[in-house]
């Protein structure tokens, strides 16, 4: 079975040199997919896809979803839009408000746009469980759970999304496949928990310094995992004429305590002595969900289940990232 059935020939990826994007790209391109790469490199790594770029059924275009023009023209002929491109600084997003707005809703506003004037019907959209703000931090919410009441500019815009690709949907016939992830993690992370704990032990083998209350708990899946889910559901759910989108939690049913996740890492160092000293308040930064809980049941319910649990997954990347482990499809 190949990650998309065999409908789908050629896929555009917004996003495409980033952390997921460049892993979508490698296991499209194992099955044979041709695939167009469209990122402005903002936060993407053009050594991520390098191995691609040359090959035939490969381009790689570095350019903004902003850019409404180069969008349409290099979108046109594909037969699905898997859309990964935003701004993913969710705490650079406090002090930049409109990045937001421009590279995740009117970015995502463009995309649908040109999918509408090329006739390309089919999209997958990255969202996040950050759109259930404080929702999420006591009981674990479903896809049905609301008010959706963000806490980050980076969640206002992914609901935001999520709200044109439903229209567009409604509107003009498109078919739109939306994930709201838990903390997707592997061996190119360029932020986040793992790579800051990582790298401030390097500096400082003695202590690691906690920011916030300690009691932070998110679940934690590796890309793999993340990227055979979306596409689980892309080939095994059909969208319709009467539902044309949906959205559909995705993750492990489990969670790891932040000072878990220091304890794995000082393990994975053989830093058995390495002092952790917790500091802050319960939010670490303007925007922070220190505590995300999301059920997977319905996704579950469809078939699909990450295999390994959320502290399985932290140890494994983290291995990744110090190159003690590396995953067949590199990171
Ligand atoms: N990593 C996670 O834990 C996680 C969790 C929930 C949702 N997501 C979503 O998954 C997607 C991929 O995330 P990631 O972790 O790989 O992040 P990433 O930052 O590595 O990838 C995003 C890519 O989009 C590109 N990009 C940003 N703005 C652009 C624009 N205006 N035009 C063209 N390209 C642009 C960047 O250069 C980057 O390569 C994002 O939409 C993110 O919001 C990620």
């Amino acid at each position: 079975m190949t990650l998309l059935g065999s409908n789908i020939k050629s896929v555009f990826l917004t996003g495409g040199a980033g952390f997921i994007g460049s892993h979508v790209a490698d296991l499209l391109r194992a099955d044979g997919y041709a695939v167009t790469v469209y990122d402005n490199l903002s936060n993407g790594h053009r050594e991520f896809i390098e191995r691609h770029i040359g090959k035939p059924n490969f381009k790689f275009v570095q350019a903004d979803i902003l850019d409404t023009d180069r969008l349409a023209t290099e979108m046109k002929g594909h037969d699905l839009v898997w859309h990964l491109a935003a701004n993913t600084d969710i705490i650079g997003g406090a002090e930049q408000p409109r990045r937001d707005l421009r590279d995740c809703v009117m970015g995502t506003f463009n995309v649908v746009e040109a999918m509408r004037q090329l006739k390309i019907q089919r999209i997958i959209f990255s969202s996040t469980g950050a759109v259930y703000g404080e929702l999420c931090t006591d009981i674990a919410t479903s896809e049905s759970s609301g008010p959706l009441l963000p806490v980050s500019t980076y969640a206002a815009g992914k609901i935001g999304s999520e709200a044109f690709i439903s229209a567009f949907c409604h509107l003009y016939g498109l078919r739109g496949w939306m994930y709201r992830f838990g903390n997707v993690i592997g061996g190119r992370m360029t932020h986040g928990v793992i790579f800051d704990f990582i790298r401030k032990l390097r500096e400082n083998p003695k202590e690691l310094l906690i920011r916030g209350d300690g009691r932070q708990e998110k679940n934690y899946f590796l890309v793999e995992e993340c990227i055979q889910g979306m596409a689980y559901g892309f080939r095994t759910i059909p969208m319709t004429d009467d539902k044309p989108c949906d959205v559909f939690n995705l993750g492990t049913d489990s969670i790891t305590k932040v000072v878990d996740i220091a304890q794995i890492i000082k393990e994975e160092m053989d830093l058995p002595d390495a002092r952790i000293v917790i500091e802050g308040t319960k939010r670490a930064w303007p925007g922070d969900q220190p505590r995300v809980h999301i059920t997977v049941d319905r996704v579950n319910g469809f078939g699909w289940k990450a295999k390994l649990k959320s502290d399985q997954a932290v140890r494994i990347a983290a291995r990744r990232m110090m190159g003690k482990e590396v995953w067949a499809f590199g990171g």
